[in-house]
């Protein structure tokens, strides 16, 4: 892939992520009121700063353990065929699972994801996604939880790359393109 120039375009700033967390921290909190132990489930390795701040926002006992799978390399389409690069270290036959995503875009991966943990029979599987593409779908696939619904753009920023970059972004931004009219 040659590298063109972009610039980032702010979406979501780093506040308004901090301030949705905390209702969305709420909700999961009343679904999960009675949990002895919470597995979260982060899909690395875009949600690993959303799982870091969601889970500190989280007053409920909880585990944390972490799966990958493959989805876009390097480029900004989807492979559409999901493998599983590193599955959980711990079992969750009989525990309540939160699965913890960047994206539903196509929503293959998160679509995969759970019905592979699914098949391991926990007692709830449930599934939240910072952001959510709707008009990208190609499965029927809809998180538990989502904290902002946007539109058809490749965003960076809060651990989602382009081609490895720009995770450490402390908000949610658009690429832009400066090579095109
Ligand atoms: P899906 O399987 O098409 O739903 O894709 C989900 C994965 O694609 C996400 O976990 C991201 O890693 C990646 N992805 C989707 N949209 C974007 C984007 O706008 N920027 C960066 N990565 C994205």
């Amino acid at each position: 892939m040659t590298a063109r120039p972009y610039v980032i375009d702010e979406m979501i700033s780093a506040k308004s992520i901090a301030a949705r967390i905390e209702e969305l921290c709420k909700e999961i909190q009343r679904e999960f009121h009675d949990t002895n132990k919470l597995v979260v489930v982060g899909l690395l390795r875009g949600s690993f700063v959303f799982i870091a701040d969601l889970v500190r926002e989280l007053d409920l006992p909880i585990e944390v353990d972490f799966l990958e799978a493959s989805s876009y390399g390097d480029g900004m389409e989807s492979t559409r065929e999901v493998r599983i690069l590193k599955d959980l270290r711990g079992a969750i036959e009989g525990r309540d699972v939160l699965v913890v995503e960047d994206i539903v875009d196509t929503g293959h991966t998160l679509n995969h994801v759970t019905h592979l943990l699914e098949n391991r029979r926990p007692a709830r599987l449930k599934s939240i996604a910072l952001l959510d593409k709707p008009s990208r779908r190609e499965v029927d696939f809809k998180a538990d939880w989502t904290g902002f619904e946007i539109p058809d753009e490749f965003v960076v920023g809060y651990g989602i790359d382009f081609a490895q970059r720009n995770r450490n972004l402390p908000f949610i931004g658009k690429v832009r393109f400066t090579d095109v009219g």
